[in-house]
């Protein structure tokens, strides 16, 4: 068995009742998973950084993982920081100078994400691997739960945690969208470290016994 870690996605929860959406997990989670979209980089708009900050605020002790699906995320770096995120992604595709950013993010004391959408090569993220904590990748178009798993993410795991090795690099590999109970397996084996997962957890009848039963086939 693997460890891997699960991160339920906020997008899936009850937007008028987050906390209990939060509570119904019952720390059967590890992250959780706050998707920001901003209606231009994704044709779909969610959370801002007051989200991210009351959440901070009503929890201290959660590992806050915030994936900027954003145009330019450079001008919102500093209020998403502010926030107090623990991991805080950005895209490869929305960024002109990645490399500035995630030494920014690091420099403000988060861990680096750096993510790569479905038809962006993962070879274009290897000048950055030295800079990042995690590398996002993309299993579905962003902007939107509810999805099909795009199986060509799986190669792209494969190559990062060879060059993982290969460059002693120690960043997590996170899978993020279309995974559910009937795929996890396959993914974590492909070598991924982190699970997100928004509909199949919040769309469960008992999300923390999802999770539960999750955990004993990965
Ligand atoms: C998609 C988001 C995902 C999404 C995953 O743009 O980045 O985090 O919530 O949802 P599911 O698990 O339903 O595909
Ligand atoms: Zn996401």
């Amino acid at each position: 068995m693997r460890d891997v870690l699960f991160a339920p996605s906020l997008l899936s929860a009850d937007f008028l009742d987050v906390r209990s959406s939060i509570a119904s997990l019952k720390g059967q989670h590890d992250w959780l998973h706050v998707d920001v979209m901003d209606g231009c980089f994704v044709p779909n708009i969610t959370f801002g950084p007051g989200f991210v900050s009351a959440l901070r605020r009503q929890y201290p002790a959660e590992v806050l993982d915030v994936h900027l699906m954003i145009e330019y995320p450079d001008r919102l770096l500093d209020a998403f920081l502010d926030a107090g995120p623990d991991y805080l992604t950005v895209h490869l595709e929305a960024d002109r100078h990645i490399h500035r950013t995630l030494s920014r993010i690091r420099e403000r004391g988060a861990r680096a994400g750096v993510s790569i959408n479905p038809g962006t090569s993962e070879e274009l993220l290897r000048p950055v691997l030295p800079l990042v904590d995690l590398v996002l990748v993309m299993s579905v178009n962003p902007g939107f739960g509810g999805q099909s798993f795009i199986p060509s993410a799986l190669e792209k795991t494969r190559s990062l945690c060879r060059w993982r090795e290969a460059g002693h690099y120690s960043f997590l590999v996170e899978m993020d969208g279309g995974i559910s109970r009937g795929n996890a397996a396959q993914i974590a084996l492909g070598g991924c470290d982190v699970l997100v997962m928004g509909s199949a957890v919040f769309g469960a009848q008992d999300p923390a016994l999802f999770l539960q039963e999750i955990k004993l086939n990965v």
